[in-house]
């Protein structure tokens, strides 16, 4: 195709391990030791590109309503909340460590304090916790603030920039403002936090429990005794088969569930159901009524503990739209979720965790509440707090943040943190507040799982230039690695072997 004239050879290239072509047949071990080869593919090279310009908007967008891009330290204390902490031995002062941000959270709110109203970084984030597709161990983030703001504020300005992303990127107008939804219809309507929205004909969780009083059922009639819920779902106009059936109990059970009932209505009518000779015609009939089921159509019932079956029926959801293929891959259904609990009780520790994080500001109406001590009372506090999800990612979490350090020391006491220990551990933010905190929020969105739903992709390896594997490692360069001695010794740090 090129008549060549002259030619001079600028370097020699050894056999590539793998072949370079869009159809990459190498393992993703090779293609991620050899990344520089693998990035030699467009579709790497364009997912970069596409990042780079989504980089472009954020700069843009915000600077046109006055934030101020501001670097937040990368070496900084440990106060391990949530995840584990990445930590860095300090040569100085043997025997310290520092801490990679798990998150700017705690820095951009004192910038508020010290007046800097609109704050965004796109920042690292380095969390020490197990991956999957949508987790990397140092991942992106749209990290922002503002004070003197609502929830509302913070929804707008944020729908507004991925307005602009997706016009820009993808040429879509995308409506606002975003659907909202607290987190209980949430849990309760998709047994999830982050319900996918684009399922056909929605499958969302009913709740039963009501039409199964007394159904002579013992399986059911213990579990109303023991104050737990009924709940189905129902899919609608396909081929469920006996080996579907198996399966799907296969995938409860695992979910630590005893079972799966169901009432199957085929084409002409015929009703097929384990739990009839249990619970009799009529209830049945009441239940397909309470699902408007018609023929063709297949519910499935749960029943136990509330905690566990809404969560269940939520994963069955999103495993039935997959095998039978209900996705709706050409929306973009955006969705707030607001209302969040402000604790749980991790049975395991022994103690309330913050469900968001700890600096997270109470509905007014629960502050009592945090003078509390009776577990549903703390359980049932809502936070301003809000999740940004998107086709059934979280693509962003923040909130009100507390501003008075009175509220913060409760809540630091609720998880279980003395006043000793919250002075010691986050002292400098409560310090801080006494100077004339102002209210404050914001939020974070990862950079990565955006650029990744813009790409189409369901994994962030393929939107970043350098990732890690499943184990954290970077095979590329070869690390984490061993230490020469002589650096360990400058550390003051000896290695145990186990
Ligand atoms: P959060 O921990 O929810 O909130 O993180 C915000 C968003 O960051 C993304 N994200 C990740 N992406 C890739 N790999 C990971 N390991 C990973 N972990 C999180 C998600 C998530 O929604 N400081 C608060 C924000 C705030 O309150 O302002 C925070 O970090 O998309």
């Amino acid at each position: 195709e090129i008549e060549v004239t002259n030619f001079e050879i600028l370097n020699e290239s050894e056999i590539p391990p793998f072949n370079v072509e869009e159809d990459v047949k190498a393992s993703d071990d090779l293609r991620l030791q050899y990344r520089y080869l693998d990035m030699r593919r467009h579709t790497l090279t364009d997912n970069l590109i596409l990042r780079n310009n989504v980089y472009h908007i954020v700069h843009e967008y915000f600077k046109n309503f006055g934030f101020l891009e501001i670097e937040t330290p990368i070496l900084m204390k440990s106060t391990p909340e949530g995840a584990r902490d990445y930590l860095v031995p300090s040569r100085v002062h043997k025997g310290k460590f520092y801490a990679l941000p798990q998150s700017p959270q705690t820095y951009k709110q004192i910038l508020m304090v010290a007046g800097l109203d609109k704050y965004v970084q796109i920042c690292k984030c380095f969390r020490d916790e197990d991956l999957r597709a949508d987790r990397q161990p140092e991942f992106t983030q749209i990290d922002l603030e503002m004070s003197f703001v609502t929830q509302e504020d913070i929804f707008q300005i944020s729908e507004g920039f991925f307005r602009q992303v997706w016009k820009e990127i993808m040429n879509i107008d995308i409506p606002t403002p975003f659907r909202k939804m607290t987190y209980n219809d949430a849990m309760q309507t998709y047994g999830s936090d982050k319900p996918d929205l684009r399922i056909k004909g929605e499958m969302k969780i009913q709740t039963i429990t009501e039409s199964l009083l007394n159904s002579g059922f013992k399986v059911f009639d213990d579990v109303i005794a023991s104050k737990g819920t009924i709940a189905a779902i129902k899919l609608e106009k396909q081929e469920v088969t006996r080996k579907s059936i198996d399966s799907i109990t296969d995938f409860v059970k695992k979910l630590g569930l005893g079972g799966i009932a169901y009432i199957k209505i085929a084409n002409d009518g015929a009703i097929t159901s384990p739990i009839q000779k249990f619970i009799g015609e009529e209830k049945i009939k009441e239940i397909i009524s309470n699902l408007k089921a018609d023929s063709g159509d297949t519910i499935f019932i749960l029943s136990g503990d509330s905690k566990k079956v809404y969560p269940a029926l939520g994963s069955l959801r999103l495993k039935l739209a997959e095998d039978f293929k209900l996705i709706d891959e050409s929306k973009y259904e955006f969705l707030w979720i607001i209302d969040f609990p402000l604790f749980h009780f991790e049975e395991e520790e022994n103690r309330y965790v913050g469900e968001h994080h700890i600096f997270t500001m109470p509905k007014d109406e629960f502050l009592p509440f945090l003078d509390s001590t009776s577990r549903e009372e703390i359980e049932s506090i809502r936070a301003n707090c809000y999740d940004l999800v998107l086709n059934g990612t979280e693509l962003g979490s923040g909130s009100i943040r507390i501003h008075k350090p009175g509220i913060q020391k409760k809540v630091f006491n609720i998880i279980g943190l003395s006043d000793d220990e919250a002075k010691e551990k986050f002292g400098f933010l409560l310090e801080a507040f006494q100077y004339g905190a102002p209210p404050h929020g914001g939020v974070a969105f990862g950079f990565d799982r955006l650029v990744a739903i813009l790409c189409g992709l369901k994994s962030i390896r393929d939107v970043i230039a350098f990732p890690k594997t499943v184990s954290a490692s970077s095979l590329m360069d070869n690390c984490p690695n061993v230490v020469e001695d002589k650096q360990l010794k400058e550390l003051g740090i000896s290695i145990t072997k186990s």
